[in-house]
């Protein structure tokens, strides 16, 4: 949306990037079966511009479960306007902790079973 442009008329790079972490929150809570809260993002490669009028979708891929925390491979992907292939535009690594209601970090229980995303 127009709102979320930066100085250059483009899609403000934050902009995207909360929507990767909200995206990320999600997949990492339902994982956890938990809250979670965003401790670290590595490795943003920012690829292409992303415009007004984008459809952005966002994928994320399970890369590594610890103690109390998920690390997630998150994608943007966009479908410009009038145009029929979506492109990568953005991708990091987002890492999570669950936590328990005072907000310390919890461990994630694993069911004694594989983690089904
Ligand atoms: C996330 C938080 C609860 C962690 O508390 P903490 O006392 O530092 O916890 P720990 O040192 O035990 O680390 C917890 C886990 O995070 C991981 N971690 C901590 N810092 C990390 C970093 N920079 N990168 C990757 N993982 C990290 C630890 O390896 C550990 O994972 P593991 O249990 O799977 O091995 C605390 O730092 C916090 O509340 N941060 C603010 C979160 C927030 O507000 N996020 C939104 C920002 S806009």
């Amino acid at each position: 949306m127009p709102a979320d442009t930066n100085a250059n008329g483009d899609i403000f790079g934050g902009w995207l990037l909360s929507q990767m972490d909200v995206g990320g929150g999600v997949f990492a809570s339902k994982l956890a079966k938990s809250r979670t809260v965003t401790v670290a993002i590595d490795a943003m490669n920012f690829r292409k511009a992303v415009y007004v009028g984008d459809l952005v979708s966002v994928h994320a891929n399970l890369v590594r479960v610890g103690r109390t925390s998920i690390t997630v491979h998150l994608e943007a992907w966009v479908l410009r306007r009038r145009e029929q292939q979506s492109i990568l535009v953005t991708d990091g690594n987002f890492t999570y902790v669950s936590i328990d209601d005072q907000g310390r970090p919890q461990p994630i229980q694993r069911d004694g079973a594989t983690i089904s995303t």
